[in-house]
């Protein structure tokens, strides 16, 4: 004969058992379903770009261009080849004047022979009392369409991991120099990195669960819990770390081409406004506009003699006009006995500030899927020709394949 008690351990068991199914579905959210973004708000853009006779206005400039164009005036009617570096403005509202809340930062490059498009990549850099921190964007933008969305690919500060996109629309065109864009930022994933958060560790020598404790209030907690998990794994916009899966320490070495020392240097300007002088010295006096290609070794200590336990591959673009800052757009190839891969890394480096954080986007090999940031600190900096970065890799979300 079942009693009561049994029918009800039944019932519960039945419970759990399908919360859990739904728990491990949910917990595996490959394809993720979202209502709206869990931030968003308007910002406006505003852009005037050097025309040969507005350096001190000009917010943008042309720094490579095609055969057929030159540093002042855009590439016949599609402008196709120009690589314009930028340091707009960004207002609350559609008005030039109004006190900026941010700047975006990074660069553009026309790539549409036929229509009008350019493919972006740039850092909004918020400092504000609403936001401090910045969003990194990547994507095309066909400019003739009235509304394009572009990816935001990452975050740091207030908007930690953050991921979601950005909907573009002209708000002005003044002649062919400047003109104002309305951007509408949505974000569907938050990361929130919880710095003071009092972790337990699940204790080691748990004994196994004697049948006793399979009371009701137990079942019911259980059952409460479980709930709670699922209808967070459903909805995983904010999502709390506590530290990192993965932290490391690098440092990377930067040795500029100078004219004369084509054997050792790891850098070299391939860019360039048109006030610089040529490729052997940057341009003053910010080096705005200056496009570098590298290929820098990477070293466990601070040494440059060190042997390399991988190398750090892209570029940098120097964007500040006023305040010194770069656009990072790279990755750190690692071959070591350690780690064997690669991550992406992409972001505004303000420079000034003592460290700073750029975005990893992505990674491959040991760093499956990876994401997270690193946090920059200039290590040694030797006239404009060798620079040293302490980086530190913290990757907060980490992914492994089984075979
Ligand atoms: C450049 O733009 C400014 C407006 O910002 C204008 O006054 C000037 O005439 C332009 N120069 C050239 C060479 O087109
Ligand atoms: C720069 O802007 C200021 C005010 O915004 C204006 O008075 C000045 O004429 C501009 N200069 C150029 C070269 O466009
Ligand atoms: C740049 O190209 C434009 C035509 O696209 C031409 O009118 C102008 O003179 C050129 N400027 C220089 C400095 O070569
Ligand atoms: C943000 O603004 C404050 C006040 O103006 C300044 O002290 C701070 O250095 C700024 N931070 C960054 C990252 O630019
Ligand atoms: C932005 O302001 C300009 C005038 O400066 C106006 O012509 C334009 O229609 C405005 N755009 C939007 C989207 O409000």
């Amino acid at each position: 004969m079942i009693t009561m008690a049994t029918k009800i351990s039944i019932i519960f068991l039945t419970i759990i058992l399908s919360l859990l199914i739904t728990c491990s579905a949910t917990d595996l959210p490959r394809l993720r379903h979202v209502r709206r973004p869990c931030k968003k708000f308007t910002v406006y853009l505003h852009e005037t770009r050097y025309n040969g006779s507005n350096l001190a206005n000009a917010t943008s400039a042309i720094v490579g261009e095609p055969a057929w164009g030159n540093k002042t005036n855009l590439a016949s009617t599609t402008r196709f080849g120009d690589l314009i570096t930028f340091d707009n403005l960004l207002t609350k509202d559609n008005n030039t004047l109004s006190s900026p809340v941010g700047r975006a930062q990074g660069f553009y490059l026309y790539d549409n022979n036929k229509g009008l498009g350019a493919w972006h990549g740039f850092s909004m850099v918020f400092n504000n009392t609403k936001y401090k921190g910045s969003l990194t964007l990547a994507g095309e933008n066909p400019l003739l369409m009235k509304t394009r969305d572009i990816s935001v690919i990452g975050g740091t500060d207030d908007f930690f991991m953050h991921r979601g996109i950005a909907t573009f629309e002209t708000a002005y065109v003044d002649g062919l120099i400047s003109y104002g864009l309305k951007v509408t930022v949505k974000l569907y994933e938050a990361g929130a990195y919880l710095n003071n958060f009092n972790y337990m560790p699940i204790p080691h020598n748990n004994k196994p669960m004697a049948a006793k404790t399979f009371t009701i209030p137990f079942l019911v907690i259980l059952i409460l819990s479980l709930l709670i998990v699922c209808s967070t794994a459903e909805f995983p916009q904010l999502r709390h770390v506590r530290r990192p899966c993965k932290r490391f320490v690098v440092y990377y070495h930067d040795l500029r081409y100078n004219g004369t020392n084509r054997d050792n240097a790891t850098s070299a300007i391939v860019g360039e406004p048109d006030w610089a002088l040529n490729k052997t010295k940057l341009a003053r006096p910010t080096f705005f506009g200056d496009i570098l290609t590298f290929d820098d070794p990477l070293t466990e200590d601070n040494n440059f003699t060190s042997p390399p336990v991988g190398r750090a591959q892209g570029f940098y673009l120097y964007d500040g006009k006023k305040d010194p800052g770069a656009w990072h757009g790279f990755s750190m190839v690692f071959n070591s006995t350690k780690y064997k891969g690669s991550l992406n890394i992409v972001g505004q480096n303000l420079i000034t500030p003592e460290t700073r954080d750029v975005s990893v986007t992505g990674g491959t090999g040991d760093f499956l899927m990876h994401r997270g940031i690193v946090t920059l600190k200039t290590d040694a900096d030797v006239g404009q020709v060798y620079f040293r970065l302490r980086m530190e890799v913290k990757l907060y979300e980490c992914w492994k394949l089984d075979e």
